[in-house]
């Protein structure tokens, strides 16, 4: 589990504190339906108008959804870390950034970030992740810079070593989408690529994944290679990060659980990497007694299940420790 940082969760705090839970619960559920699709103002995946358009919500926003992208962000931004050692981005261009979850996620990651930049639709959301940032401990944080943006056909960018665009394809119509990931390719050195872990979702990382290899990047996370993804048919490539659920997350959600799982697929490509080395679990370890199953995106652009009994001692215990969305070094074991 990835806890927020301190200074995150009491800014949350502070800033949720202001508005009181009964105006906060109606909105959060208006949310909930606009984001999965329903009757609101999401339709075929894509929204037709803003979804966050006043100050409750982009409180509720924040309160029910940023420490579930924060720590999707985080995990996936620590795997493309784990496999490029190199990684060291001193600039992060944060497009669609709403209330800078990606943000704190990677200053917290990488300490070579010296400055953000939030490229934002909507004022009560600039407004809000502003605030958030006033009493951030990390100085990348809390000089981080929103500007006014409505991302559209021909959005240019600018320069940075990192950019991410996180849980914000699905807001944008086709034609703004594919050319906006073209443009972060043209822009960066890492793009970082985030979107719910549903069919729909995987979809439209499968397609940034493409623009970005075609653009000269490398994956870095979650694939072991550059090839044709080996995930078809009903099936969708995406994981899991376990979310701590404070007592107001609880109580705006309705649930008595103390964590949520958030799913959310994602590609993090970069520039000049080393060549890919090892596999990338897919699923959830099937452990028997004796017996862990590990099923496997190879380095060679295939899945297979890999069996690791108990007779291959160090392997084995490896294995116990693994987890869906880890690095497996072996395919011998
Ligand atoms: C689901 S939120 C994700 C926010 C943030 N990236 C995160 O991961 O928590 C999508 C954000 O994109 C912004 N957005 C959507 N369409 C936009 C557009 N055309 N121009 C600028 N911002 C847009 C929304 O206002 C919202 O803050």
């Amino acid at each position: 589990m990835t806890a927020l940082p301190d200074d995150l969760a009491r800014a949350l705090d502070d800033a949720l504190d202001r508005v009181p839970a009964s105006r906060l619960t109606p909105v959060v559920e208006r949310l909930i339906g606009d984001y999965r699709g329903g009757p609101g103002n999401v339709r075929g995946g894509v929204a037709t108008a803003p979804i966050l358009r006043t100050d409750d919500d982009a409180a509720a926003y924040a309160a029910y959804r940023m420490p579930a992208t924060y720590t999707a962000v985080y995990d996936g931004l620590s795997r493309a870390a784990g496999a490029v050692a190199a990684l060291a981005p001193r600039t992060h261009l944060d497009v669609g950034g709403g209330t800078g979850a990606a943000v704190w996620a990677a200053a917290r990651l990488w300490p070579s970030l010296g400055s953000a930049t939030v490229l934002e639709g909507a004022e009560p959301v600039i407004a809000l992740g502003r605030r958030l940032v006033t009493g951030a401990e990390n100085p990348a944080v809390r000089s981080a810079r929103w500007e006014r943006t409505l991302l559209g056909e021909g959005t240019t960018l600018p320069d940075a070593d990192l950019v991410t665009v996180s849980y914000v394809l699905g807001e944008l119509s086709e034609p703004v989408r594919g050319p906006l990931v073209d443009e972060a390719a043209r822009r960066a050195g890492t793009v970082a690529v985030f979107e719910p872990g549903t069919p729909a979702g995987y979809r439209r990382v499968l397609d940034a994944r493409a623009r970005l290899l075609d653009a000269g990047m490398t994956v870095a996370a979650p694939c072991p290679h550059d090839g044709t993804c080996p995930v078809i048919g009903d099936d969708w490539c995406h994981f899991a990060a376990r979310v701590d659920r404070t007592s107001r997350h609880r109580g705006l959600k309705g649930g008595t659980l103390g964590h949520e799982d958030e799913k959310f697929a994602y590609v993090v490509a970069t520039r000049g990497a080393p060549a890919h080395a090892g596999n990338r679990v897919l699923r959830h370890p099937l452990q028997r007694k004796g017996l862990v199953t590990l099923r496997l995106c190879t380095g060679d652009g295939a899945i297979t299940d890999r069996p690791v009994p108990k007779s291959r001692r160090e392997h084995y215990r490896a294995a116990r420790d693994t987890g869906w969305g880890d690095h497996w070094p072996q395919l011998d074991a």
